[in-house]
């Protein structure tokens, strides 16, 4: 694990956390529905009933692989101050505590439905069906944790995926309880309208909450991992979910230079916890390794949306790139990237000032752990 973890810079990191989280969202609702399907007798046909139970486990070990992952590099990620605590411990974390508490449950829930499945032969069969049923508890706590935690559920693509997860557990569910014969009609006209109803009480919570310009804040994500230092003009110092509102906040990212002879292109890619940058310069190599009479562009994409600010730099000093950006049809923003002394060209890390002139023209070197 360690030289993969350390191979990979913070974006890696920050990307392959998310990533995981949605990938394993898709899983759990695939398995689930594989469960349903177990339990109402169904399988493909063809499939031997051993062949869908033997699947059904084995996307199960699947899922807690890629938790693991989701946790660890959720962890190891600085962009967002979590604590191993919160792991296993139910809202106690810092950052957006509710939602990603509801994650934490999740996980407390379906670790232990692994761990009795594993003693299935030492259990009594009613304490491994309890425990089983609690799956169908895990996978709701799971849904509402990826919408209200993500940062990329602004996203329509994500949001759309998320909501495809939903429609196949409940359409799932809706079938299986059109064939439930033996329940009592009044429970089973009953359950079947809660089941119908979920994904509309999901579509209109995150309409009014996730989806909304400032969740970022309401959720409960610390000012620190939000933005670095009192920016003007917001009130809360800057939000992703308020694309166009100045903050200062922490970049990382990465370096990579290309061609050479004449003329030497210098991209810098990386990202803040609101969106992400891309600087691109064109110069001359000189002897020292810099570039001189250079020019370029950058765009700043906000996370969450699809708003791109485009424009050119506009000041170039040692470790200052000044731009002028712009989204269409929207007014002229300035913009500042700093970059600390301490970075490398695999790690670049620096301070983003955006809409406001800049808080530190002298970085700090201390600043990037
Ligand atoms: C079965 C359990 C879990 C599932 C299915 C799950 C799934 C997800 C998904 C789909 C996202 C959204 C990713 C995005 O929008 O890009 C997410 C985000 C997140 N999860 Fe989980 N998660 C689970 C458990 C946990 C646990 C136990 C933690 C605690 C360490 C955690 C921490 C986070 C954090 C901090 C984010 C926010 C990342 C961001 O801002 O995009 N998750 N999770």
């Amino acid at each position: 694990m360690a030289p993969l973890v350390a191979s990979l810079n913070t974006n890696g990191l920050w990307y392959l956390a998310r990533g995981s989280g949605l990938v394993l969202l898709g899983l759990l609702s695939l398995n689930l529905v594989l469960g349903i399907a177990i339990q109402g007798g169904w399988h493909p046909p063809g499939w031997p009933r051993f062949v869908v139970q033997g699947l059904h486990r084995n996307l199960a070990l699947l899922a807690v692989i890629l938790l693991v992952i989701h946790v660890v590099t959720i962890e190891l990620d600085p962009f967002v101050p979590v604590g191993w605590w919160a792991v296993l411990v139910p809202f106690v974390s810092p950052y957006r505590p509710l939602w990603l508490g509801l994650g934490t449950l999740s996980l407390d829930l379906l670790l232990a439905v692994v761990a009795t499945s594993l003693l299935r032969g030492r259990l009594r069969p009613s304490w491994w069906r309890l425990t089983h049923w609690l799956g169908y508890l895990s996978w709701p706590l799971a849904v509402v944790h990826s919408l209200g935690t993500g940062t990329d559920t602004r996203w329509t693509l994500v949001f759309v995926y998320e909501m495809a997860c939903v429609g196949l557990v409940v359409a799932a569910v809706l079938f299986r309880l059109g064939r439930a014969v033996s329940t009592a009609p009044g429970w089973r006209a009953g359950l079947i309208l809660a089941t119908a109803a979920a994904p509309v009480a999901v579509l209109a919570w995150a309409a009014s909450g996730p989806l909304q310009s400032g969740w970022a804040i309401r959720a409960g994500t610390p000012v620190t991992a939000v933005a670095s230092t009192g920016a003007t003009g917001s009130g809360t110092g800057g939000s992703s979910a308020a694309p166009g509102s100045p903050f200062v906040a922490r970049f990382t990212g990465t370096m990579v230079e290309s061609g050479g002879g004449t003329l030497a292109t210098l991209t810098i890619s990386g990202s803040v916890p609101l969106g992400s940058l891309q600087v691109v310069l064109t110069g001359q190599p000189s002897s020292g390794g810099e570039l001189s009479n250079a020019s370029g562009t950058a765009s700043y994409r906000p996370a969450g949306t699809a708003i791109t600010y485009q424009g050119p730099i506009v000041n170039l000093q040692r470790s200052l790139v000044g731009m002028s950006l712009q989204a269409p049809g929207g007014p002229v923003v300035p913009a500042q990237l700093v970059l600390n002394p301490s970075s490398t060209a695999t790690r670049v890390v620096g301070e983003l000032s955006f809409g406001t002139s800049g808080s530190a023209a002298s970085p700090s070197s201390g600043d990037d752990g």
